[in-house]
């Protein structure tokens, strides 16, 4: 399957993910840093690395609609920061909160799967609420926020259509694998 890997730092996941057979199609970091250590391995002709194509830039001004029709895997590890249980704990208010362009990857691009992995942080009980929000637009992706709605409406919208089971459009069954 073709794929493509956001927040992919040095590329962790992104070789997990091609080692587990998925072909990525970019790889997708703002880090120079991070992104000069993928292409000195892909310059080295390192395995899978030295096929990927490595876009250095912000993920939130990335068009996502050129996979449409090729990727059929999305995965990544959206910044932990906001999360985590060192830090502010500001998640959602936190401007590097970038779930909203996960789920943003996944309407645009409508894989047959996608994976994000996270931190432990995110499941604490001040998460909840916003937790279940990120499972619930995953699920209805194409539930969109509304330019001036606040997320705790759009989250009692996609409540509505979680539990009325009615909503139209894009669906995912999404499940949480937890690392002990
Ligand atoms: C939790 S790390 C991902 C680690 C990666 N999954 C791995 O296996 O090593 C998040 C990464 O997202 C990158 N990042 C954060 N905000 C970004 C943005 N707006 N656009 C692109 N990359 C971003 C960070 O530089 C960092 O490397």
């Amino acid at each position: 399957m073709k794929s493509i890997e956001l927040f992919a730092g040095a590329g962790g996941l992104a070789i997990a993910t091609a080692n587990a057979g998925f072909d990525h199609e970019a790889v997708l970091e703002w880090n120079e840093n991070a992104c000069a250590t993928i292409r000195r391995n892909k310059a080295a002709g390192m395995p899978h690395v030295r096929d990927w194509e490595v876009v250095e830039g912000d993920v939130s001004d990335y068009n996502f609609k050129r996979h449409a029709g090729s990727v059929e895997f999305v995965s990544g590890g959206p910044p932990c920061q906001p999360f985590s249980i060192g830090g502010k704990h500001r998640g959602v208010d936190d401007a590097r909160n970038m779930f909203p362009h996960a789920v943003r990857a996944v309407r645009e691009i409508q894989p047959k799967a996608f994976l994000f992995e996270n931190v432990k942080g995110l499941l604490r009980k001040s998460f909840a609420n916003y937790y279940t929000h990120i499972i619930h637009q995953l699920e209805y992706p194409e539930i969109v926020r509304r330019g001036d709605e606040e997320w705790t409406n759009h989250h009692a919208r996609l409540e509505k259509a979680v539990t009325s089971g009615k909503a139209k459009g894009l669906r995912y069954n999404v499940s949480l694998l937890a690392a002990s």
